[in-house]
């Protein structure tokens, strides 16, 4: 332990072996959540009766930028953080299944490493740190292997469900030496990625609530005159300086006024780089995460405090939206039935609006929501925002629920959130289909048209017999709303 009080590093705080964490104020995470991980894994893979296999995962490496000796920011991968919660750049890691040991594998680095980047640690600095049962270099992967004469080793062959791409499959030299089973390790470790433990749902408690204060801290300074890259930086510095927040989950999307209605606004070509202005509705959707358990929230507020008569029926129909979704939220339930009540809701909420007009059954069949609300109602979320494992593969039906089709079981985190958005090639598009035209009415329509969107974004974990909101804490009514701005924009701090 002594060499590793000298390192003093804030993520091996000696004060809590066994612990990763950024310092005082900040959640200690156990490490028997990857412990417990590692332990499901192997209990669901001896079900397969596959010899003395051993997982072999890889984890992330360091991208450079471009052809410089500049560095992204590096984010472990994240089934490798699921299994081992190691934070550093080129490791493997391996599981025997039969004996559930664990072995992680380190790169050696040069000497000159030390001058550029600190000490190097050994193999007994890291054993202690990730608490696994052995550690040695990379380079020594296929010897080690070689000594147990696995039957086969497990890799993490598929792809991923939101984005389409393929995960990393471990490789090294020597591999081929082995038989190496593609095929029974990315349904199962993939399947245990969507249930959470209680100790992965502390994790992501701790996420959420720090992006709820983070939201608070914005929703605050938001005032019209400040930029939106204002409000974007007092998130990133509320979560970081307070809470250990280094990453989010995605870029921060803080749209004001008509940017509300471009959903994944705060891209490169669009830096959230807008002045807010008196009467704009924000809709920022910001999340902290944690050693790589994310949040993903939306708040939507007017930036001077009070909703206008028409910002409050959107408002209203988003609200409804959400807590129609939420009430119906109990393990058995498939999502597309939160969708549909979550829809119906909207649709309600618009005709009341006189936004549309006509059969409510009738519009749902039509597809009518879409046109309002083009994103899904919500997705799995952890150590992913997008998290994996949102459909089993017979019920895949993207055009019915993007990324999330899947039955609800207790422990399952993910997130609701309906919109309105006033988007015009979409609006048009309707108009000129007469299934859909015949629904809306332009003059009222119109009206809204450039102002932007609603959207209500919060985190739910599925419970025994429904949910707990997770995002709870945050202001959501339009009541709690004002007057939330009322007391607190009048105070300094
Ligand atoms: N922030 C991305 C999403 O809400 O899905
Ligand atoms: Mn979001
Ligand atoms: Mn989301």
């Amino acid at each position: 332990m002594a060499a590793l009080i000298k390192k003093n590093s804030p993520i091996f705080n000696p004060s809590k072996p066994g612990y990763l964490w950024m310092g005082e104020g900040t959640l200690a995470i156990s490490l028997q959540l990857y412990a417990e991980n590692r332990r499901r894994l192997v209990e669901k893979l001896k079900e397969k009766n596959l010899g003395n296999a051993i997982v072999v995962l890889q984890g992330g490496d360091e991208i450079q930028m471009y052809d410089t000796n500049g560095y992204y920011l590096f984010r472990q991968e994240s089934y490798f953080t699921w299994a081992f919660g190691v934070v550093e750049p080129a490791f493997f890691g391996t599981i025997e299944v039969q004996t559930g040991k664990s072995t992680l594998f380190i790169p050696r680095l040069p000497e000159s490493y030390e001058a550029w980047y600190g000490p190097i640690w050994t193999p007994e600095d890291f054993m202690q740190k990730y608490q696994v049962d052995q550690v040695y270099y990379t380079d020594e992967i296929a010897t080690i292997l070689a000594q147990h004469s696995p039957s086969q080793l497990l890799t993490l062959r598929g792809f991923n469900q939101n984005s389409g791409s393929p995960t990393l499959e471990a490789t090294f030299d020597g591999i081929e030496n082995f038989i190496v089973n593609g095929t029974d390790l990315f349904d199962d470790i993939t399947y245990l990625r969507v249930i959470k433990t209680d100790l992965e749902i502390e994790v992501m408690r701790y996420a959420i609530e720090t992006s709820c204060e983070g939201h608070l801290k914005t929703m605050k300074m938001a005032l019209p005159g400040t930029s939106e890259y204002q409000s974007e930086s007092e998130f990133l510095h509320y979560c970081y300086s307070k809470r250990g927040c280094r990453h989010t989950g995605y870029i921060s999307i803080c749209g004001s006024g008509p940017n509300g209605a471009i959903l994944h606004y705060g891209h490169a070509g669009a830096p959230n780089d807008r002045w807010i202005e008196d009467g704009d509705i924000c809709v920022y959707d910001m999340g902290a995460a944690y050693f790589g358990y994310t949040a993903d929230i939306t708040t939507s507020f007017p930036a001077n405090g009070k909703f206008t008569d028409d910002q409050k029926l959107i408002y209203q129909a988003v609200l409804n939206a959400n807590r129609a979704a939420i009430k119906e939220t109990k393990p058995g339930v498939r999502f597309s039935v939160l969708s549909a009540a979550s829809n119906r809701a909207l649709m309600e909420g618009l005709k009341s609006a006189g936004i549309v007009t006509g059969d409510i059954d009738e519009m749902l069949a039509a597809n009518l929501p879409y046109y309002f609300q083009p994103h899904g109602l919500g997705h799995l979320l952890g150590l992913d925002v997008h998290d994996v494992g949102g459909y089993f593969s017979s019920f895949k039906n993207p055009k019915e629920a993007p990324r999330f089709n899947r039955p609800l079981e207790k422990g399952i985190v993910f997130t609701i959130e309906p919109g309105c958005y006033f988007i015009d090639f979409l609006l048009n598009e309707a108009l000129g289909i007469p299934n859909l035209s015949r629904f809306l009415v332009p003059s009222v329509l119109n009206r809204f048209r450039g102002s932007g969107g609603v959207r209500i974004e919060d985190d739910v974990v599925v419970t025994d017999d429904g949910c707990e909101n997770l995002s709870a804490m945050l202001p959501r009514t339009i009541d709690e709303i004002e007057a939330w701005f009322a007391a607190n924009r009048s105070r300094k701090n």
